[in-house]
């Protein structure tokens, strides 16, 4: 099984990236093939919304393919089992730069507008987990980000959220290590969902 988890915060080795190595680690020890991709570190040339047939025919944007990350990004996505992201709340939503990869991921599925319907979607029945960090004391923040996840990945997609774990209260880079229990679910979650049934 291979997993593939994106770390969406631009701070290595903070609260985001030991919570994603955490789930990581759990699904290494279950025998899965894991990769990290920091989406910071990716250039990722933003949608232009150029409309150039990029979501009506079965070919990469035709603008930005082959000038940036986003066409290997999108070739890990597709051979990728289970599918990870990690990123703590900024200003209510997603961080930016996962907004940009996830508005880059049009092209992998092309729409008949006149049916609505999906001539092809390389991500359908795809398996995603959501992690989620954030400052405040409550998880309550982390609704409104996990709904553009569910939106964008589930509904647009068709993909499938097996699982969504958060941790609150973090504002120090390493708050998370004083949370050893929250680090263990996480572990737990990820050997529990990479398991051979
Ligand atoms: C630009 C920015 C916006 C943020 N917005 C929120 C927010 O709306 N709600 C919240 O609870 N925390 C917010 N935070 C705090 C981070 O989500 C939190 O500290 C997170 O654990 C940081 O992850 P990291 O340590 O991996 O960088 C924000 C942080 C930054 C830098």
């Amino acid at each position: 099984m291979k997993v593939l988890g994106f770390l969406g915060s631009p701070r290595k080795g903070a609260n985001t990236d030991i919570l994603l190595e955490e789930f990581l680690k759990g699904s290494k020890s279950a025998g899965a093939q894991t990769e990290k991709i920091d989406v910071y570190d990716l250039k990722i040339n933003e949608c232009v919304g150029c409309f150039m047939n990029c979501f009506v025919d079965e070919s990469e944007c035709p603008r930005w393919s082959g000038t940036d990350d986003m066409d290997e990004v999108h070739k890990k996505m597709r051979e990728a089992d289970l599918i990870v992201f990690s990123s703590p709340v900024y200003c209510g939503t997603p961080p930016s730069k996962v907004m940009a990869l996830l508005e880059r991921c049009i092209d992998q599925k092309a729409v008949d507008m006149v049916a609505h319907k999906h001539i092809y979607n390389h991500f359908k029945d795809k398996k995603v987990v959501i992690l989620q960090t954030n400052c405040y004391g409550d998880l309550k923040y982390q609704d409104l980000p996990l709904k553009v996840y569910d939106y964008i990945l589930c509904e647009a997609w068709k993909m499938i959220r097996v699982g969504a774990f958060g941790v609150a209260g973090l504002l120090n880079e390493q708050d998370i290590l004083k949370k050893p229990e929250e680090l263990k679910k996480a572990y737990e979650m990820g050997a529990q969902l990479c398991k051979k049934a």
